[in-house]
């Protein structure tokens, strides 16, 4: 399908900044972007949509969400609030594995509706490509169930979805070396089997998984071609950001803890940094150094790491904002990563962006001014959301 979008008041690539700007989309994928009086002749033909003086962004994308999960932690919210501490809560058997017993109780049917619906969410406010990972099942069945409810939202959001398999917490009555051989020898060849995941992750922290541990998960992941990714220096410094670096991780993510020599890993590594500011601040925790790391060369993403204990976090918006003021990035910049940037902490070199070859996934903001919704804090003003040059929102 050919198509020309005109009409475009200012185009944010976000490399680049074109005023009266158009672009011309075939077969799902940008093939020319420009100022709209340089159109060529060759596109003055293909059926044409004004978007009526918008300013347009690339689709947001959302490299790191835990999406599909049962109940909600909101009692848990207020303790922590009233200063109870989210590492009590786990040790004490609640927060994650709290989850994880609502996970269990719901249905594969109630899952995907509660999830499908979050997803929706996600699209009214720009987010066109989405990552989500299992973790709150545990065990094998229950790990894979997670991943199936996943492969069902690929097939029927109108996102990108990509689907990573999470080693989250040990298991309450699971001894430690069981449950990791158990994750290595059985759980990760079978997801590689069946394609139900495109990446493995494991939460190596205080009170989860230690260094020596998360290093034989990834390794067995990358033994069966899977990529991998890490929850890194969250609540303690544990060495994984360097592991995730030195194993080509596409991403360690958090980072609350990192240091400059975890900084430079990363930066030579090319493995994306992802701060995820809604788990930073609700949780109370430092602030992930973003300037710092960009300065370093570090390729920071941003992500919301919607989940149900650490980040209830539904707003791209406000996580960008939060990182412009408390990480001190430049709004382009934080756009930047969570766009172009958070497209790589997913491999995907075809996202998050507006230029020819990139799929043509992007967002009309009710507004002439491109960055409106990063100004406004706590309403997003977005007029339209295409995916693949199609209109999925409203
Ligand atoms: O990314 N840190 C560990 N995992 C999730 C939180 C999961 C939860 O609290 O349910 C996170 O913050
Ligand atoms: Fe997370």
């Amino acid at each position: 399908m050919n198509q020309v979008f005109v009409g475009i008041s200012e185009l944010y690539t976000p490399q680049n900044r074109l005023e009266r700007a158009a672009f011309a989309v075939q077969d799902g994928r940008f093939v020319w972007v420009g100022a709209e009086a340089e159109l060529p002749e060759a596109y003055h033909l293909w059926p044409r949509t004004d978007l009526g003086g918008h300013g347009v962004l690339p689709g947001l994308v959302d490299a790191h969400t835990h999406l599909v999960y049962g109940g909600d932690r909101l009692g848990e919210y207020l303790q922590r609030a009233r200063g109870e501490s989210y590492e009590a809560i786990l040790a004490a058997g609640g927060g994650i594995y709290s989850t994880v017993r609502a996970t269990d109780a719901a249905s594969e049917d109630e899952l995907y509706e509660w999830a499908q619906a979050r997803a929706q969410i996600f699209l009214t406010q720009g987010v066109t490509a989405i990552e989500i990972k299992s973790g709150y099942g545990l065990l094998p069945e229950a790990e894979l169930k997670m991943l199936r409810v996943i492969r069902r939202l690929e097939e029927h959001l109108p996102q990108h979805v990509f689907a990573t398999l999470l080693a989250h917490v040990i298991p309450k009555g699971w001894e430690r070396e069981k449950y990791v051989e158990m994750f290595c020898q059985e759980l990760i060849p079978e997801v590689a089997k069946t394609g139900l995941a495109e990446a493995v992750d494991v939460f190596c922290d205080e009170g989860a998984f230690t260094l020596d541990e998360t290093r034989r998960i990834l390794e067995a992941a990358l033994s069966h071609n899977l990529r991998i990714k890490l929850h890194a220096e969250q609540i303690a410094h544990t060495g994984a950001t360097r592991l995730a670096a030195a194993l080509g991780a596409l991403s360690a993510d958090h980072l609350e803890q990192t240091t400059p020599a975890d900084w430079e890993a990363l930066a030579q590594s090319g493995t994306v940094g992802t701060v995820l500011p809604g788990a930073a601040v609700i949780l109370r925790k430092p602030f992930p150094n973003a300037r710092a790391m960009w300065d370093a060369g570090v390729r920071v993403a941003i992500a919301t790491d919607h989940n149900p204990g650490s980040s209830p976090l539904y707003s791209p918006w406000l996580g960008m904002q939060l990182t412009a003021s408390l990480g001190r990035l430049s709004l382009e910049e934080a756009l930047l990563a969570h766009t172009e940037n958070a497209a790589l902490a997913l491999g995907r070199a075809d996202l998050g962006k507006i230029e020819p070859g990139a799929r043509a996934d992007f967002v009309v903001v009710d507004s002439p001014h491109a960055l409106m919704p990063l100004y406004h804090w706590g309403h997003t003003p977005i007029h339209a959301v295409y995916v693949g040059g199609r209109p999925v929102f409203p």
